[in-house]
């Protein structure tokens, strides 16, 4: 980085070097993988044990790597995100995920403000909230217990809690179950409103700006299902008040829609959407699995928080898995990157990725405003193993691109079942150790005809290997564990991005479909004047629609 803006990294020595490198790169995992080498690329980052010996490099794209990290100062850019510099420059933003998770007492303050205690403080609600909902004090109107809380949020504002409510799935109270509504579909919220009680349902209205149409048209469809619903006779306000909180940066706002500030919590605008969870966007999930397993979730952010920032260069996990993204994204020609985790639990962990990596580093243009002249932005997408096996890795063994793929698994079970004297965990590891095996090694024609196999048939059943996964393990998915994860992969993203020069933290890309969609409303409700205004093909579309809406 310099004062006048982000460097080039196509400028930089390593990058030729980098390209240099990748010219003449002839992969040979069979041949790479010595005992010194996986030694060497198996990392531990707090409780996760990362092996990268199955990527697509050697010790000269390594120190490559590593030296365009420096060319850019990619240790001056992280610095600067951990010190509250405003990092965000387009929303002239600080980008401060990190402070969520400091440690009581920590010490930050940004802007003329102590950070940590205003943290803590908002925890400190949350907590005490959480606390009231799942000992049965906080009840609905009518007096009874709250049984299901309907998080009301879309994108950062509920991709985050969903997946953690399901991945921490065996730390849930019982009695307590959380519903999430994000999509403006009406079925959305038609099928989580079916069959609930509202006289023992909390509704959490979750936005940042508390003004996403989404977000806003759910919280005033189900504050009408609310107030039919509830015996005839209840007092309106006193429903909205004990059935409806709020989570926001617009605090204002909230008021307006008729929640009690008093049961409003809010966050920063140094929180972006996609790294909130851990804000007071999480509340869903701490009433869920209550504030101390909260507390553990936010200390395994910390902990890869302080890896990420402190670790050498050769050893650090991030650094290392974004740096490696890069090399494939602009030096092998990879495309997009797959994210397996074998673990049933983890089912909604590549959604989540996509919206943190694609909505952070899909840009084209650099924090200064330059055109990019290289590649940004991974295609992030993935299912739990092993169901992906029996559906799209065939491309993965046998395509013709490149698809680095992130394994993960867990050595303890979630669900530990046996058949008989089988272990069933034990059968599905050994799944996951096969397919990195097989992507590495692949068969090679010899080894196929050795198995007998008609020589019209080998060319199909050969498996070219060389084909790059990282394994990520840890002893169990636990909320410390899933907080390391998914830190982790915020600090990949930010790597990336910093090497790319780009303003992984601000979304513009988001707002035109946003202006459209509010414009072409009048057309598709009937507007014949404003229909005309529209170019052929959306006239088209939309009178479709208006032909065959039943
Ligand atoms: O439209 C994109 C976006 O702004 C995301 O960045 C954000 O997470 C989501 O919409 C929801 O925004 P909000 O929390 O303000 O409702």
């Amino acid at each position: 980085m310099t004062s006048s803006g982000p460097v080039d990294p196509t400028t930089t020595s390593a990058w030729a070097e980098l390209a240099r490198l990748a010219e003449a790169f002839r992969p040979d995992l069979r041949g790479a993988l010595t005992p010194a080498w996986v030694g060497d690329q198996s990392l531990e980052a707090a409780e996760l044990h990362v092996d990268l010996s199955k990527n697509l490099f050697d010790a000269d794209v390594e120190a490559a790597l590593l030296r365009l990290a420096e060319e850019v100062d990619l240790a001056g850019r992280r610095e600067a995100m951990f010190a509250g510099e405003h990092i965000n420059v387009t929303e002239d933003r600080a980008v401060l995920h990190t402070a969520l998770r400091l440690p009581r007492g920590a010490s930050l303050t940004v802007d003329g403000q102590d950070v940590v205690a205003d943290v803590h403080e908002v925890l400190d609600r949350v907590y005490a909230f959480a606390e009231r909902v799942r000992s049965g004090d906080w009840t609905g109107v009518t007096g009874k217990r709250i049984e299901t809380v309907v998080n009301i949020g879309i994108g950062g504002s509920d991709l985050g809690p969903v997946m953690a409510y399901e991945a921490l799935e065996p730390y849930r109270q019982d009695g307590l179950t959380c519903r999430f509504i994000s999509n403006i579909d009406p079925t959305d919220a038609g099928q989580k409103l079916s069959g609930l009680d509202p006289e023992t349902t909390l509704f959490i209205v979750s936005s940042k700006t508390f003004g996403t149409l989404e977000t806003l048209t759910n919280a005033r469809l189900c504050k009408a299902w609310l107030l039919e619903h509830l015996p005839s006779g209840t007092d309106e306000k006193a429903a909205v008040a004990q059935h409806f909180v709020a989570v926001s940066t617009a605090l204002d706002k909230v008021a307006d829609f008729g929640i009690d500030p008093a049961n409003a919590f809010g966050f920063w605008d140094w929180v972006g959407g996609r790294y909130s969870m851990d804000s007071a966007i999480g509340l869903s999930l701490v009433v869920a699995i209550g504030p101390e397993h909260f507390a553990e979730l936010l200390a395994g952010f910390h902990a890869m928080d302080e890896h990420f920032r402190t670790a050498p260069a050769e050893s650090n996990v991030p650094l290392k898995m974004g740096l490696l993204n890069v090399w494939y994204t602009n030096f092998l020609g990879a495309h997009t990157h797959a994210v397996l985790p074998y673990a049933q639990l983890l089912h909604r962990f590549p959604a989540y990725l996509q919206q943190l990596t694609m909505e952070s580093n899909g840009k084209s243009v650099r924090w200064d405003g330059a055109a990019v002249g290289y590649d940004t932005g991974e295609v992030f997408w993935g299912e739990p193993g092993t169901n992906g096996q029996h559906a799209f890795y065939q491309l993965i063994h046998q395509g013709t691109r490149i698809i680095p793929a992130d394994f993960i698994a867990f050595a303890t079970p979630s669900y530990g079942l046996r058949d008989g004297d089988t272990d069933v965990h034990e059968l599905f590891l050994a799944n996951f150790f096969a397919q990195t095996k097989a992507l590495a090694f692949g068969k090679t024609a010899d080894e196929v005809r050795a198995e007998g196999v008609a020589e019209d048939l080998v060319a199909a059943r050969t498996f070219p290997g060389n084909r790059p996964t990282t394994s990520i393990m840890a002893p169990a998915l636990t909320p410390g564990v899933l907080g390391q994860l998914i830190a982790l992969y915020e600090h990949i993203t930010f790597v990336e991005g910093a090497v790319w020069g780009i303003d992984s933290f601000d979304q513009w890309g988001v707002e035109l479909g946003k202006q459209l969609a509010q414009q072409l409303g009048p057309a598709v409700s009937g507007d014949a004047d404003v229909l005309a205004q529209q170019d052929p093909s959306t006239q088209s579309l939309i009178s479709y629609y208006q032909e065959h809406r039943a």
